[in-house]
């Protein structure tokens, strides 16, 4: 079913809002504590399509899970060794989390397994994972790169140290699973800073995991202890509203609340501060294993930059919102260093670029980023900056969400299509975006 957002004009933001838990966090929730002895508490789960998939992968692996609530959860864990063969092709949806974790996972098992998804899926690298995993001596097998991924099992894992040609931290965390099940420590060295979910998540559980600087490596446990997990809010979901109020907060500032602040992962306000925004933290705290806030962002004037390429991989999921406030900056934002958005849920490059070719947005596009033109220097930056116009989102949830905080600075009504897919990561985005001061409609 395809579903499009209508997104009028708006001017203003305010309010407070929370966001729905963390994806990444929820995915591993999932996958850890199904492999505990004991039962796991979830709460503030994200119930959105992608981390249902991974739910409904580990229910066909013979895991018992009650859903109290939408995003309450109880993992009834099995053990390390008590996964069983699904009956069926396990099916990830459009999650790439749930499919290169649950390879690793996967790979160590006594049972054979197949992991398939949706179109865009279907046409993402998985090598990346199937790689390493024969390193360590599993048999598993893509289909020319993609998916289907085939995995043999039964076979003894061994550790190995792997230097990871990208900073990924999907293929580190399917290391790190298979790695539970290897006969010697797994070590995996990163290019640079990528989010580390899994380490902290393993260290609650128990499993000795050593990080030093880019190097991670685990010792193989006996068992992992259950845990209760409070999953915080996405820092990915705050993202589109942190440069909706930089866009158009009200002299309050927008407050999001419970914001899941992993330093991997903030990579986007440490970008925005240099391009002058004004977003205060308020109530650091720690929930679990991880550090949490609350956010206040100030209505500012932004100016362009290069941004950093050692912060791109910190900040690797907020790019397509990035170039929004990027557009509506005074100067010429340059992105290099960012190819890895290409092989996202769809190219966002090409994705964002052909948006702003459609809404009047000045930019050049490069392989590895894209130079973005931005407001003539010293001009008042409160004006619009988007003609209206229809922008495709590819099926990607990010881009479609994206160009609806455009309309904080558009001239005209912009219409963005194939909207469903928002439900894989922040399920209610429309109604809470209304409800601080957009006009939008989703059909
Ligand atoms: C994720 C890691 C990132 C990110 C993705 C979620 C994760 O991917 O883009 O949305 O949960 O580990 P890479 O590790 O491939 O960069």
């Amino acid at each position: 079913m395809t579903r499009d957002y209508r997104v009028l004009p708006a001017s203003r933001v305010s309010g407070t809002l929370r966001v729905p838990g963390d994806k990444s966090i929820s995915h591993r929730s999932l996958m850890v504590s199904a492999l505990a002895d004991g039962t796991s508490e979830v709460t503030g789960f994200l119930a959105s399509e992608d981390c249902l998939a991974t739910l409904n992968a580990m229910r066909a692996l013979g895991v018992a899970i009650e859903q109290r609530s939408a995003t309450h959860v109880l993992i009834h864990g099995v053990g390390l060794q008590g996964l069983e063969a699904a009956s069926q092709p396990l099916d990830m949806g459009n999650a790439g989390t749930a499919m290169r974790l649950a390879t690793g996972l996967l790979a160590a098992q006594r049972f054979a397994s197949q992991l398939v998804g949706d179109a865009s899926l279907m046409k993402r690298p998985m090598e990346r994972v199937a790689k390493p995993l024969r390193e360590m001596g599993a048999l598993v097998f893509t289909n020319g790169g993609t998916p289907p991924v085939r995995i043999h099992g039964g076979r003894r894992l061994h550790g190995i140290d792997y230097a990871m040609p990208i900073a990924s931290a999907q293929v580190k965390s399917a290391l790190l699973f298979a790695g539970l099940y290897a006969d010697s420590a797994t070590t995996v060295v990163s290019p640079a800073v990528s989010r580390d979910h899994s380490e902290r998540m393993l260290t609650s559980f128990g499993v000795r995991v050593e990080t030093d600087g880019l190097r991670v490596r685990l010792h193989p446990p006996q068992d992992l202890r259950a845990l209760d997990i409070e999953v915080p809010g996405d820092f990915s979901s705050a993202a589109f509203f942190i440069v909706a109020g930089l866009l158009g907060a009200d002299p309050a500032g927008l407050i999001i609340e419970n914001v899941g602040m992993n330093p991997s992962r903030t990579g986007l306000v440490e970008i925005l501060t240099r391009m002058g925004a004004r977003i205060e933290i308020l109530n650091a705290r720690q929930s679990g294993a991880e550090p949490v806030a609350d956010l206040r962002v100030h209505r500012s004037a932004l100016r362009g930059i290069a941004v950093p390429p050692e912060l791109v991989p910190l900040a690797i999921d907020e790019f397509p919102v990035l170039f929004i406030a990027a557009a509506c900056a005074a100067g010429e934002t340059l992105i290099s260093g960012a190819e890895e958005l290409r092989v996202k849920e769809s190219d966002r490059i090409a994705a964002m670029a052909a948006g702003f070719a459609a809404l009047g947005v000045a930019h050049e596009v490069q392989p590895d980023g894209i130079r973005i033109a931005g407001l003539p220097i010293g001009s008042d930056t409160s004006g619009p900056v988007f003609t209206g116009g229809e922008v495709d989102s590819h099926g990607d949830h990010r881009i479609a969400m994206s160009f609806a905080v455009a309309s904080l600075r558009a001239k005209a009504t912009i219409r963005i299509l194939d909207v469903a897919n928002v439900a894989t990561s922040f399920p209610g985005f429309s109604a809470l975006a209304r409800g601080i001061g957009f006009d939008i409609q989703e059909r």
